[in-house]
């Protein structure tokens, strides 16, 4: 590839472009990655970073997939793109019938955008449109979660308004009713008050606005970007039964949770419910391309139907459906098969698990909490939000030693991808500690 010498780079870099999450004025440099493979990163003096949290909770089979590029590579020959109005191809087709195959229930109809914020506020216009077609005009508003995280664009961060993420630009949100959210951790004896307690302000909310609510939505089992907060599956399931007890749809966020992460390919399985609409992206394309979408249940689907435009559903993206993608996306599927991706997050949880008594113990851990291939728990003492000073010390220290974890304000956690092999994991396991021990 011809460019710009690789020492030039950080120069064009700082010249020209704008990052996202990124205080320009006063942030170290950014690292130049110029390969990766399996669980590493590589930068341009070729020094190995295990990426433990696999680029933004994507690579989930691991950087570079021979099978993945092999099918990228082979698609890219016959198409690479079509526009998806009027026009349809075999990736997408053979996509959507094997994801509709492995989703839970009836959610069998695939709508394709391009990230998690766009799958979300696709949801939000389904869920809103579907009452209006059902002759309800009254249901408008939603509910979501204290403390979760459903993207940046301007309906996706009104879902996330309980969290201090995007006070900024409150007066440009559309109206949603925060509900408490109930985390819990390893050996938390409080947690079946504390979820009495939301599953009341919970009732009682529903008591006041139901009527006009047209939807929930919930990130199940771990709320991520405000922490890896885990909720119990039970306390899950209640709040989606009330929710749609009231009238109200259920709409998951499993953008983050999807695709293993939690120990089963969706976290609705554990929960035990099937919601009306489920949002997938970031492990759907294993972190190659960008993609994603809203699965609906037929039901969602039927009540767009009509002899007129007017109920049809006024939304879609340039690059919908785009065959690279859905290609990618299609062998990720079937790698969980040919590699018993499953077992391999099984033994990840189980090498996790047996590192909470160790954490429990460490003056500077609290609240461990292990759930499939994650690990997380908070800094002792630290308080604040995204980025704090030890959360910021820790990142470079564990950085300066190849290690990629980035604390999210004082929630320190492992997402590796799921090909990370023992040796690397006793790595990560070491460094981790070792971080902490010098705070
Ligand atoms: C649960 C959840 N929903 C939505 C999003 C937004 O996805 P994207 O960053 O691809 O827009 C994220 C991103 O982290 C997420 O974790």
């Amino acid at each position: 590839m011809k460019g710009s010498p690789l020492s030039s780079i950080l120069d064009i870099d700082k010249r020209h472009i704008w990052h996202p999450y990124t205080q320009h004025a006063s942030e170290r440099d950014p690292l130049v990655i110029t390969r990766a493979k399996g669980a590493s990163l590589f930068d341009e003096s070729g020094n190995e970073i295990l990426d433990l949290i696999s680029s933004w909770w994507t690579c989930i089979h691991g950087h570079a997939h021979p099978a993945l590029i092999k099918t990228l590579s082979q698609q890219a020959e016959s198409l690479e793109h079509v526009m998806f109005a009027g026009f349809t191809h075999p990736p997408a087709a053979n996509l959507s019938k094997a994801l509709t195959d492995v989703l839970p229930g009836d959610l069998n109809r695939v709508f394709f955008s391009d990230n998690g914020s766009s799958a979300v506020e696709v949801a939000l216009k389904l869920a809103y449109q579907y009452h209006r077609n059902e002759g309800n005009t009254a249901r408008k508003e939603f509910f979501a979660f204290e403390g979760g995280y459903h993207g940046d664009t301007l309906g996706a961060m009104s879902l996330g308004r309980g969290s201090d993420f995007f006070t900024l630009f409150q007066e440009l949100m559309c109206s949603v009713h925060p509900i408490p959210y109930a985390h819990t951790w390893e050996g938390d004896n409080s947690i079946a008050s504390r979820e009495d307690e939301a599953l009341k302000a919970f009732s009682s909310l529903l008591n006041q606005k139901s009527e006009k609510g047209a939807a929930i939505i919930l990130e199940p089992l771990m709320q991520g970007a405000s922490g890896c907060r885990f909720a119990r599956p039970e306390f899950v399931r209640r709040v989606s039964q009330m929710a749609r007890e009231a009238g109200l749809l259920v709409i998951y966020d499993e953008v983050a949770t999807g695709f293993g992460r939690t120990g089963t390919l969706f976290a609705c399985e554990q929960v035990g419910f099937i919601p009306d609409i489920i949002c997938l992206s970031k492990g759907l394309t294993a972190g190659v391309l960008p993609m994603a979408v809203t699965v609906v249940r037929d039901e969602i689907f039927d009540a767009f139907l009509s002899e007129s435009f007017d109920t049809a559903l006024a939304h879609g993206h340039t690059f919908t459906a785009n065959p690279l993608a859905c290609a990618v996306a299609l062998k990720s599927l079937e790698l969980f098969e040919e590699e018993e991706t499953l077992e391999r997050v099984a033994h990840i949880e189980a090498r996790n698990r047996a590192q909470l008594a160790r954490l429990q113990k460490h003056p500077k851990a609290e609240h461990p909490r292990a759930m499939g291939a994650m690990l997380a728990f908070e800094l002792a003492g630290s308080k604040g939000h995204y980025k704090t000073q030890d959360g910021e010390r820790l990142r470079d220290w564990y950085l300066k030693n190849g290690l990629n974890i980035r604390p999210l304000g004082p929630s320190v956690y492992l997402m590796p991808p799921y090909c990370i092999t023992d040796d690397e994991l006793t790595r990560a396991y070491d460094g981790l500690f070792e971080g902490l021990d010098r705070l």
